[in-house]
């Protein structure tokens, strides 16, 4: 998706935005707080937070189950958040959309209720190299359940997929299902999904989109984009942590057993036996994260409100800006220079561990993160431990851009 056209955003929009967000108005020790560990996390504008209050203050009762006025009012403003939600990310209805705890549920959902009765001795689970740890380890353990495997795809040294790879495995290998990151969140590659999921497609395999980063960074269409599942965390939408979406075709839905057992998702409980209630509600056994998802609802409202086009053309206006400034401090190595890429930079300092530019960069302020960025098998691809990563996102701002730079200057000659 090119952003080319977006028109450059005005600068009242852009404070107005950032207005939104109390908590990056504070000060760590001496300097303002800037924040780039987006990719971890987003912040979250009032919108969700007095969502989230207001919930609790006037609304709060047990979902589904009570005639009561209380009950009634969070049980519709539960449901408004799926269609909410349902809209904001083409869902044919409602009943496609699953509240999960986040990405890494909605997947371990898909993995033990949709791939591991259909997994055959053998069969190939297709990943990339650049997968997270939560698309890798389910897969894993349904795989050594059922004596199949797990291939990822190669990457390439910029940080892309090898594209004809990808296809050559799920033309040669029995593969049972692909599942793929959208944006990388340590490289920020933005993958050609619609390519995969069309070679996919063609090979008759089904798929699973993790949008964990992508659903902040990019328009988000599961009907057009044609996936069989695609799963995201609310908290990376500006939303509460503790609640995320997993939505799948109706037909694969209700194809699949409950994951969980439990209150909610049944139809008929007996000691004779249990029968269940149809997707959704059959994945969302017990009392859920309401208030979360009420919060999760504020955000996508929010979010959807905004000029986003013109936000993410200045979110990568930043990206750039600090790439060519971090790329002309000596010593300095950036890992990730796809062609297509969005809010993050992972980079590497000769003369100073990660650690130690995160511990530098604290002491300003600044916050990024130092790690694997749970991508083990993608730091073991570049031979690296770790990488620093500044993860930008769309209430950042130019100054905040120029002030990590200059700060990473500091940190290579404090430690040269
Ligand atoms: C690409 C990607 N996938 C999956 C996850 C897991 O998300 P969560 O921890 O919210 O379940 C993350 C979180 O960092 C991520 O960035």
């Amino acid at each position: 998706m090119s952003l080319d056209k977006a028109q450059e955003i005005a600068p009242e929009t852009l404070a107005q935005v950032r207005g939104s967000f109390p908590i990056l108005a504070q000060k760590i020790g001496d300097h303002p707080l800037i924040y780039l560990d987006n990719a971890a996390t987003t912040q979250k504008p009032l919108a969700v937070i007095d969502a989230v209050t207001r919930y609790y203050r006037e609304d709060n009762a047990n979902i589904h189950r009570g005639v009561h006025a209380l009950s009634q009012r969070a049980t519709s403003a539960y449901e408004d958040a799926r269609a909410s939600v349902a809209r904001f990310i083409g869902a044919a209805d409602s009943g496609e959309i699953i509240f999960t705890r986040g990405t890494t549920e909605a997947i371990n959902l898909v993995a033990w209720s949709f791939v591991r009765p259909r997994l055959k001795k053998g069969d190939v689970i297709l990943l990339t190299e650049m997968e997270h740890h939560a698309n890798i380890v389910p897969w894993q353990q349904v795989a050594e359940a059922s004596g199949a495997r797990v291939v990822p795809a190669p990457v390439t040294g910029a940080g892309e997929v090898d594209l004809d790879a990808f296809r050559g495995l799920l033309q040669r290998e029995p593969v049972a299902l692909a599942a793929f990151v959208y944006v990388s969140n340590s490289l920020g590659t933005v993958n050609p999904v619609e390519a995969m999921l069309a070679a996919a497609r063609e090979a008759g395999v089904p798929t699973l989109v993790d949008a964990a980063q992508a659903v902040s960074q990019r328009p988000l269409d599961a009907a057009s984009l044609g996936c069989d599942f695609l799963a995201f965390s609310g908290h990376k939408l500006f939303g509460p942590t503790g609640v995320g979406v997993l939505y799948g075709k109706r037909a694969h839905l209700e194809s699949m057993p409950p994951y969980q057992g439990g209150g909610d998702m049944i139809a008929n409980v007996s000691f004779a036996g249990t029968t269940f209630k149809g997707p959704p509600e059959r994945f969302e056994a017990g009392t859920p994260h309401i208030a979360g998802v009420v919060g999760l609802g504020a955000a996508v409202e929010w979010f959807k409100g905004l000029p986003r086009e013109q936000l993410w053309a200045h979110e990568d206006a930043l990206v750039r800006r600090a790439t060519e400034g971090l790329s002309g401090i000596d010593g300095v190595r950036i890992i990730g220079t796809a062609r297509e890429k969005v809010s993050v930079i992972s980079f590497l300092l000769d003369a100073a561990h990660p650690h130690d530019i995160g511990t530098f960069l604290d002491a300003e302020g600044i916050a990024i993160r130092a790690g694997h960025h749970c991508c083990q098998p993608l730091m073991a691809r570049y031979g690296v431990p770790g990488t620093a990563r500044a993860s930008f996102s769309i209430y950042n701002t130019m100054e905040e851009a120029d002030r990590l730079v200059t700060a990473v200057r500091r940190v290579a000659r404090f430690f040269s």
